[in-house]
């Protein structure tokens, strides 16, 4: 079992605390303690998304878009993400595959290699676009990071393989991370390419390690060292960005090629992502307006879930395990994620009045699901001031039952991971926003 895998059941704490004969759980790692018990949960008070720093409650759709947003955005940048460059401006495209017929003839497959600073030497990333034949065009696309190379995501043979930095995985059998000929098709049901282009729906991909190696020095061979003078002898300051803000960005420029490819209708373009690849899509739909519609699914702390709810993952542990994801300040807020200027329920609200799914699964305990709900249903009153409504509900609805109007949430029966069921709301939710306009 993938150290992961055990935290998320729990596994981890129940074996420390027998080994110490119930002291206060501290791991071998020295990971902080967590809470799984909904009578536990302790929640210090949440910021008001409504009110600006100088305490003026904001009444109007106008404020909020010209005051209060651009303030929690740089909230969000500087103490959590970490700011993040321009577009660099030599920038390329080069379409290097293209096939009409691809997956028996449903759609045209395309493989785009992007020169992110336009050396051909230099830092790239392949986009996977499949758009579905039979629809009218341009179409409507669905864009999202994958863990284990383009070729994961579809058995289709015709997918190049993404062969740098990949994490271990031994069902996968990446030992040394290297991909391997398993990673051919593997998260296939996590990615229901074909459900998505008989729907009519595009849908384009990037390998998430062309940008940046998911580890904590994995930004020295990434797009982070690339674009800065001192290369990997940068030393970063607090505020700048992290892995997280670089894959967020990978998806803006993916999106700047979409932009210029008359096949997609780039006015609706949905950024989706699982896990901490959903805390990354939140963050691109909140710092990229072109995204038309966010999806998060099972993204947890530091994605949907709710910072100062301290259930399942916390900020303490979040950073002390994976270091790289958020910038040098938020590490400040480890221990007192109340002092965080900011909560999760206005990032969701960053989207507004762009419509929000926020998906979690019950048995996720890790990801917070309840925390998930609450920071969606939180996010309602700026909505509100566009005149949309978010999730009408006190409560999480029951499993399986999506609730929500501009902001969506279901909680599914099952596990960490995206499934089928997922796939049918997230479409049935860009039907209804990008197909039936309101
Ligand atoms: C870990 C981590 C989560 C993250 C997840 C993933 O479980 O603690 O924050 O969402 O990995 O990305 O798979």
């Amino acid at each position: 079992m993938k150290f992961y895998q055990w935290l998320r059941t729990g596994r981890l704490w129940f074996s420390i605390l027998a080994g110490c004969g119930g002291a206060a759980p501290l791991s071998a790692q020295g990971l902080p303690p967590q809470n799984s018990d909904e009578e536990q949960v302790h929640m210090a008070p949440l910021p008001d998304a409504l009110v600006l720093a100088n305490g003026t409650r904001v009444t109007t759709a106008e404020t909020w878009t010209r005051e209060r947003r651009p303030e929690l955005l740089e909230l969000f940048r500087t103490q959590m993400y970490g700011r993040a460059p321009e577009k660099p401006a030599g920038m390329t495209f080069e379409t290097r595959g293209l096939e009409p017929a691809a997956l028996g003839g449903l759609a045209t497959r395309k493989e785009i290699t992007v020169f992110l600073t336009g050396r051909k030497d230099g830092p790239m990333m392949t986009i996977l676009l499949y758009v579905p034949n039979a629809a009218p065009k341009p179409a409507p696309a669905f864009l999202g990071l994958n863990f284990y190379g383009n070729q994961s995501v579809d058995a289709d043979p015709g997918i190049t393989r993404s062969t740098g930095w990949m994490m271990a995985n031994d069902k996968l059998g990446i030992a040394n991370h290297r991909a391997t000929e398993k990673t051919c098709g593997a998260q296939a049901s996590r990615w229901q390419v074909e459900k998505i282009l008989k729907r009519g729906y595009a849908t384009a991909t990037v390998y998430y390690g062309d940008i940046e190696p998911d580890h904590p020095e994995g930004w020295k061979t990434g797009i982070r060292a690339a674009l800065s003078k001192d290369g990997a002898e940068t030393r970063w300051k607090d505020d700048e960005w992290s892995a997280i803000a670089a894959w967020a960005w990978g998806l803006s420029r993916a999106m700047d090629y979409l932009e210029t490819d008359k096949d997609i209708d780039a006015k609706h373009v949905a950024v989706h992502g699982h896990s901490r690849l959903g805390k990354t899509a939140l963050w691109a739909g909140a710092t990229d307006e072109r995204f038309a519609l966010t999806i998060s699914n099972n993204s947890g702390e530091g994605g949907a879930a709710l910072a100062r709810r301290d259930f399942g993952e916390t900020t303490a542990i979040i950073n002390r395990a994976n270091p790289h994801w958020f910038c040098r300040n938020f590490h400040r807020y480890s221990d007192n994620p109340a002092g965080l200027p900011v909560d999760q329920h206005e990032l969701i609200a960053l989207m507004a009045p762009r419509p929000v799914y926020v998906a979690s699964a019950e048995q996720d305990k890790w990801a917070d699901p309840r925390g998930e709900f609450l920071a969606a249903k939180n996010a309602g009153p700026v909505y509100a001031l566009f005149g949309k409504t978010g999730i009408d509900l006190a409560e999480p609805p029951p499993v399986n039952q999506p609730a929500g109007d501009f902001i969506g949430y279901h909680i599914r029966t099952g596990e960490h991971d995206i499934t089928a069921y997922d796939w049918e709301r997230f479409l049935d939710f860009a039907d209804r926003h990008f197909k039936q306009p309101h």
